[in-house]
């Protein structure tokens, strides 16, 4: 009987340590250890044995049994761990792989444009400010030295919105208006540049689009003159074109600076032959600048005879039309993403 039981339980643990998966093993201990197992029914016959016998047996029997349970248990470690390794493997989640399947894309045209004039201000000293997009009357034309009924509002062939007093609410239709925000939010000195998007009733051309983009400049300080507003611009010319590029002003006219000018740069084609670029002039306009107007001054509270400073302010698209040679400027905000992934 004894020999029965050795011959059982080296079968039991051969199935046991054979059991392939959690539910394997599972059945296979019902099967081996269970009620109707054949060690529970040589259990039945202890019963009939006599008490010597049935003492042997019975130990075997719990031997056998104890040590069958603990092979079930190392054999279910095992298996556990075997499947956890396989689960983890098969939800391996590999961001790299993933990463290098999809398409990257780009900063747009305009940002970039703007993030390199930033870049140039930034290291000439100046901080970066933004304004809204709508604005009344007032900071778009009034605190500007535009008052009601200027002529040169006629300049800016402008967007109202239908909000509040008739006319009384635009889209901005230059940067200008942020310079009051600028000196309204902190006192001088103020040495700001003002990137940002403009509207104007203009209808869309290979050069015009209704909404397009400028940048401002504002300084603000003691003792500045008409000599660093030159300075400023020179420098930023030959930073953001390179050495070979410069800059001149022409006496213009706008209602926010006394004197104003226009700000040109050798033509950056033919540097300063003449070309079809530059009209064979051999310049290149870029915008406006001029010392703030004593009015200006007034309209934000600040004392004209304590501070004095220079502004300006130019369009950008062109810029990044010049750099890539792009004929039209439409290309730029369709957004076709074959045209964008050019740049
Ligand atoms: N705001 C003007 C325009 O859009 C450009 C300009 C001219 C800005 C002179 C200035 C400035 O800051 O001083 O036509």
């Amino acid at each position: 009987m004894i020999e029965g039981i050795a011959r059982l339980a080296s079968e039991a643990a051969d199935r046991i340590s054979g059991s392939a998966s959690l539910d394997d093993l599972r059945h296979v201990e019902g099967e081996q250890l269970g009620k109707r197992s054949p060690l529970s029914e040589y259990k039945k016959l202890l019963a009939g044995l006599e008490p010597e016998q049935r003492k042997a047996v019975g130990l075997a029997l719990n031997e056998v049994r104890a040590s069958l349970e603990l092979l079930v248990v190392t054999r279910r470690d095992e298996l556990e761990s075997a499947e956890l390794v396989e689960r983890f493997g098969s939800e391996r989640l590999d961001l790299t792989e993933v990463e290098s399947q999809g398409r990257r894309g780009h900063l747009h045209l305009v940002t970039q444009t703007h993030d390199r004039l930033e870049d140039v201000f930034v290291g000439m000293g100046f901080t970066v400010a933004e304004g809204p997009e709508a604005e009344t009357d007032w900071y778009n034309f009034e605190a500007l030295n535009f008052p009601a009924g200027h002529p040169a509002r006629t300049m800016y062939d402008t967007l109202y919105l239908n909000v509040g007093e008739p006319e009384g609410t635009v889209l901005r239709t230059h940067t200008s208006p942020v310079q009051i925000h600028v000196m309204q939010e902190q006192e001088p000195p103020i040495y700001s540049i003002m990137p940002g998007r403009v509207y104007r009733r203009d209808t869309a051309d290979a050069s015009h689009m209704p909404v397009f983009h400028q940048i401002e400049g504002l300084v603000i300080d003691k003792g500045i003159t008409f000599g660093d507003l030159a300075g400023t611009l020179e420098a930023f010319t030959t930073a953001y074109f390179g050495g070979s590029i410069h800059s001149r002003l022409r006496p213009s006219y706008f209602p926010f600076t006394e004197p104003s000018a226009e700000y040109d740069i050798n033509c950056i084609f033919c540097e300063g032959s003449g070309c079809r670029t530059c009209a064979q002039t051999g310049w290149l306009e870029l915008g406006g600048c001029g010392m703030v107007h004593p009015n200006v001054f007034r309209a934000v509270g600040y004392d004209p005879e304590q501070w004095s400073g220079f502004a300006f302010g130019f369009g950008t698209d062109r810029l990044s039309l010049m750099r890539y040679g792009i004929d039209d400027i439409r290309d730029m905000f369709t957004n076709d993403v074959r045209f964008l992934e050019q740049f």
